[in-house]
């Protein structure tokens, strides 16, 4: 924007160009972070043509993708991104939706250029995310990084999305692709599931909850009738319509009011959704979330892959791949990560 500027100001406006480039500086230095250009995708012969529409993001057959997107988890972001893209078979008709937090305008810019810069053929829309009306909902969690704010985000999109938008694949930035998203993406819901992803009914779902949960018949009878199974909601397929429709958002919102007032479970974004969902989803096959590469919430031990096929991997956890390798103490699957890591490494600078 104002970087074309100075050229013609110089001479007459001395003081105004060393404004200007200070304000660059102060708003690409907090990343710190210089990623490379991804190479250009494109569609094979058989995709569905997009028909056309005077605003784009509307479009028939476009696959809907939604991620939050912030400084700190920028370069997991972005290797995410790449993952999605090098893996599908129309990356041309996949349309990125970002949330990022309002209360930090400046990285949007930031994330914005960061973006346009590695990934100059993207269709992408950024949302600001009002993060501090959500973080006066937030009770801490046993881990500090499960109550920034953003981490709730998934469950507005249906609020943040243009109403066009109807069924999205929601990712986490802490995973990678290796198939077709749009393979998840058409993944049936049926006319009155809102949900789908990979259960896990062998995991202990009393875990989740604590004793006074349990304990108090009146909170415990909503999973009355179902029978409730474990889900990560780090990768989730949503009909935005049912969302909307039945306004889930809301019903999730006051189960987060209900833990400010007492003490039901102890994760952070995670049990609302298990309240309102678990037992209610339609399950996708396991391949499609490999959850827990990160290592456990207290110590980030390196955790194996389950049993059976992979199509996505996903460190959740509390360790992260690009973290382990920059220290020099990857775990043996951080490797499958590294391909899609787009930072350009210091040495990589100088060259
Ligand atoms: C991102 O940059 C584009 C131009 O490259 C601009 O049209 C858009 O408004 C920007 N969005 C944000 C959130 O800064
Ligand atoms: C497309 O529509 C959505 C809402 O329906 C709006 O947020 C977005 O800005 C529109 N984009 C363009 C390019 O008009
Ligand atoms: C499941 O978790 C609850 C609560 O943490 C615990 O009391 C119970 O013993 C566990 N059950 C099994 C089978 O591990």
């Amino acid at each position: 924007m104002a970087l074309t500027t100075p050229s013609i100001t110089l001479h007459t406006f001395f003081f105004i160009f060393y404004s200007v480039t200070s304000f660059t500086i102060t708003i690409t230095l907090p990343t710190a972070q210089r990623f490379k250009e991804a190479p250009k995708f494109y569609n094979s012969p058989t995709c569905a043509t997009i028909t056309h529409h005077p605003n784009d993001t509307c479009s028939a057959n476009r696959v809907h993708v939604a991620m939050t997107l912030d400084v700190t988890y920028l370069r997991g972001s972005m290797a995410a991104i790449l993952s999605v893209l090098q893996h599908s078979s129309c990356p041309e008709n996949i349309i990125f939706h970002f949330v990022s937090a309002a209360s930090k305008p400046s990285s949007a810019t930031v994330l914005n250029h960061t973006l346009d810069a590695s990934f100059p053929y993207l269709k992408f829309q950024i949302y600001p995310f009002n993060d501090g009306a959500v973080a006066g909902l937030i009770s801490t969690s046993i881990r500090s990084a499960l109550d920034c704010p953003l981490n709730y985000a998934r469950s507005y999109l249906a609020n943040l999305l243009p109403l066009c938008v109807t069924k999205i694949v929601y990712l986490d930035s802490d995973l990678v692709l290796v198939d077709d998203i749009a393979k998840l993406a058409a993944t049936p819901l049926g006319s009155d599931t809102v949900l789908a992803a990979p259960e896990y009914c062998t995991a202990n779902f009393s875990a989740y909850f604590t004793p006074s949960f349990w304990s108090n018949p009146s909170l415990s009878a909503t999973f009355a009738g179902r029978r409730p199974c474990y889900f990560n909601t780090g990768v989730m397929v949503i009909d935005l319509r049912l969302w909307r429709a039945g306004d889930y958002t809301m019903r999730i919102q006051e189960w987060m009011e209900l833990q400010k007032r007492m003490r039901i479970y102890e994760l952070g974004s995670l049990p609302p959704f298990l309240l309102v969902f678990a037992g209610r989803i339609v399950p996708v096959d396991h391949r499609w979330n490999q959850h827990g590469l990160g290592g456990d919430n207290f110590r980030g031990l390196c955790r194996d892959l389950h049993p059976g096929p992979v199509s996505l991997l996903h460190w959740s956890g509390k360790g992260k791949p690009w973290a382990r390798l920059d220290a020099n103490r990857p775990c043996l699957l951080d490797a499958l990560w590294a391909p899609y890591d787009l930072l350009h490494t210091p040495f990589a600078l100088e060259a």
